[in-house]
């Protein structure tokens, strides 16, 4: 329970805070209304330019944030993770899964390696930053650790996303068994169920799309149809994550939240 006045709830100041896949679309979201709330950041990604990214933070928001280029399918690499983040801050606070790829493949046409990747990005990676996190929190007495899963995690958006699907239900059912184990630690494992969110990577796959669909063998079925009739932005999942990191969602864990402009009602 938490005795904090309304505004003390979202001032994460002093508190850390490692967001995977953080240089862009909704990890970037995330990084930015955390910095806002005063929380120092960590931006782990596989992509080399993060420099830029975590200068922007530290002049915007008076904040301390770092790049540490990680590859979250990479044991090594996620190890190094958290060495590093302890080295400069001495502590994580919050966790953040945001790291995920979403290839497009009709089964009968998806090759091993590419089954296998996206299991080994959208999967094994949770499972290896969960794991180090979580060693971590632990001897700091508590965390809080959130995977951004998707409404993929519940229910299929399209065809076209049968390994993606796979992954994201195995993120939901991974997180709340973890909820389950870490909660005698003081670490509590929610996860969010975006929809259609307006990111760079949407744009990629829908132009990977839109040449399948001249494929006569692609999967021809269009996304569903959105009761709210627009896409989401970033920053509708940021504050989503604000909360489940804070203590106005004290009593939650294992749980997850669907942010998807009702997409899920069809
Ligand atoms: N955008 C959506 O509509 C949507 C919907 C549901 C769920 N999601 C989930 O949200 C997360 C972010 O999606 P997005 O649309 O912002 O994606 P994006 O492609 O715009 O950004 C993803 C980020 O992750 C990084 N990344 C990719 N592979 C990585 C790896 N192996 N290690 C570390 N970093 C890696 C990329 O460099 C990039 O910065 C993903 O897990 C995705 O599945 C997105």
């Amino acid at each position: 329970m938490s005795n904090k006045k309304i505004n003390e709830l979202f001032d994460f100041t002093s508190q850390t805070v490692v967001i995977t896949g953080g240089l862009m679309g909704i990890g970037w979201g995330i990084a930015e209304r955390f910095a806002e709330a005063g929380a120092n950041i960590v931006i782990a990604d596989i992509n080399e330019t993060g420099e830029t990214k975590t200068k922007k933070l530290n002049d915007e928001y008076n904040i301390k944030a770092v790049f540490i280029k990680t590859d979250v399918s990479s044991e090594e690499d996620v190890k190094n993770l958290i060495t590093q983040t302890e080295k400069q801050f001495s502590k994580i606070n919050i966790f953040i899964n945001d790291a995920g790829i979403f290839p497009l493949s009709p089964v009968l046409g998806m090759s091993l390696d590419f089954w296998e990747k996206v299991q080994a990005v959208n999967l094994r990676g949770v499972f290896l930053c969960c794991r180090e996190a979580a060693k971590s929190m632990i001897k700091n007495g508590g965390g809080n650790i959130i995977n951004i899963a998707s409404v993929d995690a519940l229910h299929p958006s399209m065809a076209g996303l049968a390994a993606y699907d796979a992954s994201k239900h195995g993120v939901w059912g991974f997180t709340k068994n973890l909820a389950l184990e870490l909660a005698k630690e003081k670490i509590r494992v929610n996860a969010i169920a975006p929809g259609g969110i307006r990111t760079e990577g949407v744009e990629e796959m829908s132009h990977g799309a839109t040449k399948a669909a001249e494929n006569p063998e692609a999967p021809q079925e269009a996304p569903m149809d959105v009761p709210m009739k627009r896409m989401g932005e970033p920053d509708e999942i940021a504050t989503v994550a604000l909360f489940l990191a804070s203590d106005a969602s004290s009593y939650m864990t294992g749980s997850i939240i669907v942010a998807d402009g009702g997409m899920l009602l069809k």
